[in-house]
């Protein structure tokens, strides 16, 4: 084993002793709150690299191909300047705001996000129940349906598909009467990973992807990977296809037909996309590029936004995600028309470091950068945040802007 995964050994041992003492509430909540360590949720993001697997982190960080629309979901925050008003009063700001006729705490809630064991195990729960604690809405992945049933977990739960269920009218049917029965607020349909991209640092790392479902990465004591006889690595160069039908329009359709749930249509990223979701009967779409896991250059969500919130026209409320790290970047997507801002790799790295306590302490994080900067910009509640609150600036990447 090299000294690196010795080092990260000892931390995660260190972690586990935290979590599993007696001492927790004494040791860990301090930690997590009053700690000059853990400032910002990028600050959870370094501890995270520490304590896991290195295969397991790039994983979770990687995005599709060169990672250009990776760069950029982040980048063009940049190109947007905020627009404070003074001499307002901001003496108490109100971050609550509603989605879909629900009152939620703070505009941030948590994507979809597979392969959280490997980050930690049970690392499904940890972060609902880490929704549930935060009082966040949540889109579920899976397999944690005993628990979002028990009436604990998050208020506000979604279930999110790839649409494998939509196959036949029957198999549509019995995923839909199943969550009719679970108190599940509504469907998050993915509509951008009808094939997967390469992520090329999975590629080059051996990544069996099957492993991030399962649990661990794989290792013997000398830190080799172990690979099973049926194995196998995620590789580039096999000319892509899939044996049924990818679903189309037709298949929102018919879903809407069978269900009053709510439908969520995520990864949209042109207004024509969202025109058709308005007509088909979305309740709601999520601006989104799947983290920039996905197609590459499709530019940055925050700058797909306004002609997707035009297209809407009102009609039904924008979510958009990928790349939101700060108060001022949720912010701006509120002035530019987002009813709510979704994250992911942040609460990974909370989750990772520390379980469901640190989904909820990430949150908290965002929430109260966010009620700062409102109150600086002279806005005391979300529905005073304005369009003129934001300002879009001339800027190439090639500029001289770094991120
Ligand atoms: C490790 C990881 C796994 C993800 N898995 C899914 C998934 O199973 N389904 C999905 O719709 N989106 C998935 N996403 C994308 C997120 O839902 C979300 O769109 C995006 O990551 C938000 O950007 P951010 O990570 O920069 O906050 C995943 C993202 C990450 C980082």
């Amino acid at each position: 084993m090299g000294p690196s995964l010795h080092r990260r050994e000892a931390l995660r041992q260190f972690a586990a002793f935290l979590l599993a003492s007696p001492l927790l509430a004494a040791v860990d909540k301090p930690e997590l709150t009053n700690s000059t360590k853990l400032a910002n949720v990028f600050d959870f993001r370094d501890l995270a690299r520490d304590l896991i697997d290195p295969v397991a982190f790039d994983y979770m960080d990687e995005g599709g191909k060169d990672e250009v629309s990776l760069k950029e979901n982040r980048l063009a925050f940049r190109r947007i300047i905020l627009r404070p008003r003074f001499l307002t009063d901001v003496h108490k700001i109100d971050v609550s705001t509603e989605l879909l006729g629900s009152e939620m705490d703070s505009p941030v809630y948590l994507c979809p996000a597979g392969g959280k064991n490997c980050f930690r195990p049970g690392g499904e729960e940890e972060t609902a129940r880490g929704a549930a604690l935060a009082n966040s809405m949540y889109i579920s992945n899976g397999g944690v349906e005993d628990y979002l049933a028990s009436g604990e977990g998050p208020e506000h739960w979604w279930q999110y598909t790839t649409g494998g269920q939509f196959r036949t009218g029957d198999t549509m049917l019995d995923f839909v009467e199943r969550l009719e029965d679970s108190g599940c607020t509504g469907i998050c349909f993915t509509v951008d990973n009808m094939l997967v991209s390469h992520r090329e640092r999975s590629v080059h790392n051996g990544l069996v992807r099957t492993w991030c479902n399962l649990g661990e990465i794989p290792r013997d004591q000398d830190g080799n990977l172990v690979y099973k006889p049926n194995d196998s690595t995620w590789v580039t160069g096999e000319y892509p296809s899939r044996l049924f039908p990818t679903p189309t329009w037709e298949t929102v359709k018919q879903l809407r037909d069978m269900t009053d749930l709510k439908i969520m249509l995520k990864g949209l990223m042109i207004g024509e996309d969202v025109e058709k979701a308005v007509e088909v009967g979305a309740d709601t779409v999520v601006v989104s590029n799947h983290g920039a896991r996905q197609l590459d250059h499709t530019g940055s969500t925050i700058e797909a936004l306004p002609e997707c919130v035009e297209a809407a026209g009102g009609k039904i409320p924008v979510l958009v995600d990928g790349g939101f790290r700060r108060g001022t970047d949720i912010l701006k997507a509120l002035a530019i028309g987002a009813t709510a801002v979704g994250i992911a790799r942040p609460y990974l790295w909370g989750m990772t470091c520390y379980g469901r306590e640190g989904v909820a302490r990430v949150l908290e994080l965002l929430k109260t950068e966010l009620a700062l900067d409102m109150g600086m910009s002279g806005v005391a509640r979300i529905a005073d945040i304005h369009p003129s609150l934001v300002r879009w600036r001339n800027w190439s990447y090639e500029g001289g802007l770094q991120p």
